[in-house]
């Protein structure tokens, strides 16, 4: 898809010559500055009742009198919010698909000027949605289309602010797109070695330093926990490190850590079948931090970041942990392993005490981690936990700003009693009750060394149904929230 920017005043909109103009109308009623001609068309599409400024209303007209473009898709967005735009935008691109329009332009009318920028991230993030289509293990999947060209229709006072916003989206939109790719890729295909191959790919094409860690020397660094997931598969394990430097050296990093599970059976604490294949999405952490990476590398902000990933199946088999087995983790701590499908936290815990090296500024972990948070937040909103009530505010406005948000979680330390373990310092699972939490309540214990937040994605990082697949969440989250570490100096 090739995003363009393009010069036209609300008041010139019909003359603007592409194959279909698009207007995403905020409010109910029409700005008075709008072109005559498109005003009188909108204006007898509301009389005559096929059309009205209410959100997710939406209307086509074929050469329409006096607009230049041949095709006029009207989207109404209720609102003048960025979430309505969003929204009205995907509707109006939805009339066009499956129809010959190449070229669409679009302007967004009645939203304030200070939503520009994250209108113009919008606009190419929503049509990259619209337009992917997976097609590594099924390449007669059906072509995206005939839209290859989408204009953004801005004045000259919001022309800067709106190619900032563009670059953005392009930015985020790649990053999305490398994530969703990686996720959707089946188990025997998104192996381990196939995300430390992705990692090496992406330093190769913007300048990063990867190391790509195998059995061996994860062994060495003592990683008792990380190793103990992995035992049970034949697939060998990988832990990457990947760094963007867009700082002075002693200029402490944003860390990124994601969970790797490439599929996650459950181990020896084997998981129901019903939809067992959707554990091959137990890795969209490890997807999207790597998303983030490719957003970051291609906005290069002045700051450091480092993203970990600790990769591996969690498989049953005769060499696999067994319930009950105790392990020790690289930070020394004693775990009681009493369910294999706990699997997670054992591998993110290791990956967190390896990011003490970098004496990070903040370290975010993001996991698939629990269907507890599936059931307290649905798929809108991921779980966010932080150690601080800033950082908390900045990864809640970074998913706002985003569109990809999340809702904070609590972290009282009554929800680790029921983690206390006779046989270790601690067990890998409490009660049913509040899995989510006690899940996070688990990585604090890895986490004490620096200002740290989770996010926990198991809701938000694919959908099931009809629509399965990844959604590429939370990229856009991280983007923003790295993007704002940049800003505030640390
Ligand atoms: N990867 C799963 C979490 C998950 C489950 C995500 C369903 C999305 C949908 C994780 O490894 C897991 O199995 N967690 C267990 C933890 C339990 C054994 C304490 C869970 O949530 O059931
Ligand atoms: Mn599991
Ligand atoms: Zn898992």
């Amino acid at each position: 898809m090739d995003f363009r920017l393009h010069n036209a005043s609300v008041d010139a909109l019909a003359a603007v010559a592409a194959d279909a103009l698009i207007l995403v109308l905020a409010g109910d009623s029409l700005p008075s500055k709008l072109d005559k001609e498109l005003a009188a068309l909108i204006k007898d599409a509301i009389k005559l009742g096929d059309f009205e400024l209410k959100d997710g209303k939406v209307l086509m007209l074929q050469r329409p009198v006096g607009v230049k473009a041949p095709r006029l898709v009207l989207a109404a967005a209720g609102k003048s919010t960025l979430k309505s735009a969003r929204a009205a935008l995907l509707n109006g691109l939805g009339q066009l698909k499956g129809r010959g329009a190449a070229h669409a332009a679009v302007a967004f009318i009645g939203f304030d000027s200070s939503l520009t920028a994250s209108l113009a991230e919008q606009f190419v993030l929503a049509a990259g949605d619209a337009d992917y289509v997976y097609r590594h293990t099924k390449p007669s999947a059906p072509a995206p289309g005939k839209l290859v060209k989408l204009s953004l229709l801005v004045s000259k006072t919001d022309a800067s602010a709106a190619k900032d916003g563009l670059a953005q989206g392009e930015a985020i939109g790649a990053g999305i797109e490398l994530a969703r790719e990686c996720a959707n890729r089946p188990g025997n295909h998104a192996t381990p070695t196939f995300l430390g191959e992705q990692a090496r790919a992406l330093g190769r094409s913007h300048g990063l330093k990867v190391e790509v860690l195998d059995k061996a020397a994860v062994e060495k660094l003592g990683m008792g926990s990380f190793l103990a997931v992995a035992q049970g598969s034949d697939e060998p394990l990988r832990f990457i490190v990947a760094r963007y430097d867009g700082a002075a050296k002693k200029q402490p990093p944003v860390v990124l850590v994601g969970k790797g599970i490439t599929f996650d059976s459950g181990g020896i604490s084997l998981k129901p079948g019903a939809e067992m294949d959707e554990m091959k999405f137990d890795m969209g952490g490890a997807a999207s931090v790597l998303g983030t990476l490719r957003a970051v590398a291609e906005l290069k902000p002045k700051l450091n970041l480092v993203v970990i990933i600790a990769a591996c199946e969690n498989m049953p088999s005769g060499r696999a942990v067994k319930p009950g087995d105790v392990v020790t983790s690289m930070s020394g701590q004693t775990i009681e392993i009493l369910n294999t499908d706990a699997e997670g936290r054992l591998v993110l815990c290791d990956a967190l005490t390896y990011a003490e090296r970098f004496k990070p500024a903040v370290v975010v972990d993001v996991a698939t981690l629990t269907g507890a948070c599936v059931i307290a937040l649905g798929a809108v909103r991921s779980g966010m936990y932080a150690s601080d009530d800033a950082l908390a505010a900045s990864l809640l406005a970074a998913g706002d700003k985003a569109l990809d948000p999340c809702w904070r979680m609590p972290l009282d330390d009554e929800y680790a009693e029921g983690l206390k373990s006779n046989f270790a310092d601690v067990a890998n699972i409490a009660s049913r009750a509040g899995g989510s939490v006690t899940a996070a309540k688990f990585l604090q214990r890895f986490a004490s060394k620096f200002r740290w937040g989770h996010l926990d994605i198991a809701g938000t990082a694919w959908k099931g149904g009809a629509a399965k697949g990844s959604t590429g969440r939370p990229v856009g989250l991280l983007t923003h929230f790295v993007l704002a570490q940049a800003d505030s100096d640390l």
